[in-house]
């Protein structure tokens, strides 16, 4: 070969290489791409999909594989739902006797809006508190998108306190006043978190009873955070024009539309007169007499008979802790919002009355049984602790 025909030739080789290279890195690329991108037969609409399932890593998800959860997921049927709310269907996806999710079916929102949706999504999976209920991946396809969530056994709150069923009726007796002081300072918790410790900040926009899923120990899991600023008002299943539920909403939002923390508060003070009185913030009693829960309570406290307020199944319950949860509720009801306390401090108001009472149990304790050196110092532990919660 002449000395001419080196360089050409070199030449060649390499443009054969280069392109070859390209070629086998394209095909490893789209092998990885299928294999996250497993195209299955999806039983939600009968048609074949091509969607991307995200599982967010955790110690509940380290131990399952992706292909298998997809298979289930794309499994789901009209047989496995457990419900259905504004948002869309919920279906229940179990993995094994022990594992088992909460899938929630969303329509999918403007191509705009979706660009936003997983990063809202990935964000909304960081969060993780005992109060909050986790999210653990989605899935998101060409006409809708998956949510999958912790599955809650006890259900919603909404459906144990209003619920009349007679099958329902011994799930009423699991709510007794322990269990239902408990979930309030369970779900004041889950939102003073979103509000105060998650950064960005978020405000929830929809508290309401059936938002407030219980795990098998009857603790409280706000659920539902941020789905109403992912979805669009179209989307909702509000029944105003902006989002939240009537019954529920703070009356400044009528005016300004705006979703505020405080508004949030009011929703809050709304279930704890759920839990106190026992009814719907829309009982059709009050909205025939073209009234609410709210403003019944505040007339019945303006006519100084607080006793019409509690609720009748609630037997042997202390009347002081009963009285401090209503002044509570009352509280954050204000219709002013600045009067209303933050949920920080709702937190610290629902504490600091069972420390109270312990301490009162421990003085009497202490004053009939032996001397105990450092009361003092225990008393104010324990009132420190209180604000630290
Ligand atoms: N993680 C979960 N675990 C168990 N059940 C759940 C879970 N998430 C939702 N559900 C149940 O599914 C049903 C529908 O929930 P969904 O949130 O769609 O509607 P909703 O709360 O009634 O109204 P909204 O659409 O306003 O939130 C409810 O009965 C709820 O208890
Ligand atoms: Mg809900």
């Amino acid at each position: 070969m002449g000395n001419a025909q080196v360089l050409p030739f070199y030449i060649t080789v390499c443009v054969v290489a280069f392109v070859i290279s390209k070629i086998i890195i394209a095909v490893l690329l789209y092998r990885r791409w299928q294999r996250k991108h497993m195209i299955v037969q999806d039983s939600l609409t009968g048609t074949v999909s091509r969607g991307k399932l995200v599982m967010f890593r955790s110690s509940t998800m380290k131990s399952l594989k992706y292909d298998t959860f997809l298979k289930k997921i794309m499994k789901l049927s009209n047989k496995d739902i457990i419900g259905s709310g504004g948002y869309g269907t919920v279906y229940q996806m179990s993995i094994n006797d022990s594992t088992a999710f909460a899938v929630k079916r969303l329509n999918r929102g403007s191509a705009e809006r979706d660009k936003g949706f997983e990063r809202e999504l990935e964000a909304m999976g960081d969060i993780k508190h005992r109060n909050i209920v986790t999210l653990h991946g989605y899935y998101t396809a060409p006409h809708y998108n998956l949510l999958i969530y912790e599955l809650m056994p006890k259900g919603n709150l909404a459906t144990l306190l209003h619920d009349t069923d007679a099958g329902k009726s011994m799930d009423k007796k699991a709510l007794d006043w322990p269990t239902r002081y408990k979930i309030s300072l369970g779900v004041a918790r889950g939102i003073s978190y979103l509000h105060h410790d998650c950064i960005p900040h978020i405000i929830h926009r929809d508290i309401k009873s059936s938002n407030i899923l219980l795990d098998k120990g009857m603790e409280a899991r706000v659920s539902d955070f941020g789905l109403a600023t992912l979805m669009a008002p179209d989307k909702t299943h509000v029944s105003t024009l902006i989002a939240g539920t009537f019954g529920y909403l703070a009356p400044e939002y009528f005016d300004t539309g705006k979703a505020t923390a405080k508004g949030d508060v009011y929703s809050f003070g709304v279930v704890l007169l759920e839990l106190l009185t026992g009814k719907k913030p829309t009982d059709e009693a009050f909205t025939e007499e073209g009234t609410k829960l709210v403003t019944w309570v505040k007339a019945v406290v303006e006519e100084k008979r607080e006793e019409l307020v509690v609720d009748s199944s609630l037997e042997c319950c202390p009347a002081d802790e009963i009285k401090h949860v209503f002044n509570i509720a009352m509280m954050c009801l204000e219709s002013e919002p600045s009067k209303r306390p933050t949920m920080t401090e709702a937190v610290k108001l629902l504490v600091a009355d069972k420390i109270r009472q312990s301490c009162n149990r421990l003085l009497i304790f202490t004053k009939y049984n032996f001397h105990f050196p450092s009361q003092t110092w225990l008393f104010h532990s324990l009132i420190h602790l209180s604000f630290q919660a």
